[in-house]
Parts: C-alpha cells; structure tokens; sequence
C-alpha cells in the first residue's frame, strides 16, 4: 500500500511577492497565493536549474513518507506580470525567467534554524540521517543545517542538493555504492540510522517511488536546453524509470552508506 501520496501536487496561483528569502543560495522568494497561503517559492529560472526542483518533489515526497517532517509542497504559478513589478533587477530577473510553474513550499511562519544546542529526540535525528544517507544529501552541515524548529518540533527543508546523479548520470552502481560523509552531519551522533533502517527500507518501495516520481512536472524532467548532457534521460517518462532505478539500487546498497 501506497501511503498517502497524492495524485498530484496542489496547484496555486501566486497572487504577490512579498521579499526575497536571502539567505538562501538560490534567492527564493516568499509569494503569497490564490489560496490565501504564504509560500516559499523555489523558482525555474535560478541558477541550480529546474532540477534542483526535481529533488525537493522526490526527497520532500519520500521524507514525507518515511515520517520525516517536511513542509507541504505546491505547483505554484507565476504570471510574468509579477516579475516585471519587482523593483530590484535581481528578483526581477529571476521572476521574469521563471515565468510559469514553479515549487511553492508551504510556509512556516516563526520558524527558527536549528542548531545543536536544542534537544531534539533521537528517533527524528535516526529518521532524517538516514533520509540524508540514503538522498546523498550534503546540505545538512552544522553551518547550513536546513532545518528548522516549527511548533517544537523539527522540521526538515531545502533538499535541492540532493540526488546528485541527475547533474551527470553516471553508472547506477558508482552512485548506489558511494559512501555517505555521516561526520558532516549536523545531526552526527544524535539518532542512529542503523536502528531505523529496517522499518524505514520496507516503506520506499517501487510503488512509492513511482507515485513520488508521478508528482514532478514532464517539463523539468525533460532534458534541460540550458545544460546539455548526452547522457540525459530523453524524455520525462525515461527520466522516471532513471530515477527509480538509481535509487532503488541505492537502497540495496545500504551498507555503503549506512554509517
Ligand atoms: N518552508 C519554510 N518555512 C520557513 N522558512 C523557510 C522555509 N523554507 C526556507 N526557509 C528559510 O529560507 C532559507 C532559504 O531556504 P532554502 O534553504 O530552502 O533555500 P536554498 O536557496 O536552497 O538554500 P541553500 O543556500 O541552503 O542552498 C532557509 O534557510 C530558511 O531560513
Ligand atoms: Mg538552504
């Protein structure tokens, strides 16, 4: 049984931009939408590419699934005519090129970075290392943990770095056997993924990527005019089959990156 993947991600019209989220690498910015909801918006057009955005969809779907707190993710619409308002080039560029569908991340008003100082159980700790070991994340370091304290309670974001077999499609094998630098993560000694392994690896089956995999948009799974690579997949229903092969071979490999 599938868990409660949706058929497809909600979509929404962004209504204003409201400021630029700075301290994130690629500028995303805070949009209020048609909804009435308040979302960061990670856009097409900066500078990682539409497949920055791939991973969130896959990584933000498969945490949600394995129980790992992450925001609600969105399709979010941005007409041209809100970038053109920007005063500043820089947002003003990076709107008007991502004219179209972007990633909304639901909100979290309050929020505050996590950092080691705040207990936080073990058993979140075990859930999102393994999570990160498993994507090959590399972006939950002591200096940008990409987590977040929401309501008390942990909450994982930003997971546009991981998946990095995407930048250069290389050999299955060399991506599902790479070890996982566990000493850089911020959350290093505080939950064990091997104590959660088990229960986490029976719940990311073939389905459940395939539902996930269903939820990205063709349009940034096609390959990308702005970086081309012959090995790409051809087409968005290639680049599924690719993604679920890479990771469940990955997953068979657990050894590798387990500790
Ligand atoms: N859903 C959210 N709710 C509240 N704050 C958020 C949310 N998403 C992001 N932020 C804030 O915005 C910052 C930038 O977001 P994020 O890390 O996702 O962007 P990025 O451009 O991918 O960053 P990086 O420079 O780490 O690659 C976060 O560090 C966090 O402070
Ligand atoms: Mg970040």
């Amino acid at each position: 049984m599938t868990p409660d993947i949706p058929s497809r991600l909600p979509s929404v019209t962004a209504t204003a931009y409201l400021t630029p989220l700075r301290e994130g690498g690629s500028l995303p910015g805070l949009m209020e939408a048609d909804d009435l909801g308040t979302y960061v918006v990670k856009f097409t057009g900066a500078g990682q590419g539409p497949r920055a955005l791939v991973a969130e969809i896959i990584v933000g779907e498969i945490a949600h699934a394995i129980g790992v707190r992450t925001p609600a993710l969105a399709l979010a619409e941005v007409d041209v005519e809100i970038g053109r308002r920007e005063p500043y080039d820089e947002v003003q560029d990076l709107l008007v090129a991502s004219a179209g569908t972007n990633l909304a991340v639901d909100f979290l008003p309050g929020a505050i970075g996590y950092d080691r100082a705040i207990m936080v159980p073990a058993a979140d700790a075990a859930r999102i290392v393994w999570l990160d070991a498993f994507v090959a994340n590399v972006d939950r370091s002591a200096r940008n943990t990409n987590l977040l304290i929401w309501h008390r309670d942990l909450w994982a974001i930003d997971h546009g770095a991981c998946l990095r077999f995407h930048h250069a499609w290389g050999d299955v094998d060399a991506f599902a056997r790479s070890p996982y630098r566990h000493d850089d993560h911020v959350l290093r000694g505080l939950g064990d993924p091997r104590a959660v392994h088990e229960e986490l690896s029976t719940l990311v089956t073939a389905e459940l990527l395939t539902a996930v995999l269903a939820l990205v948009p063709d349009a940034w799974l096609a390959p990308d005019p702005n970086r081309p690579d012959p090995r790409a997949p051809e087409t968005a229903e290639a680049a599924r089959d690719a993604y679920a092969r890479y990771l469940i071979a990955r997953l068979a490999a657990s050894e590798a990156w387990l500790s």
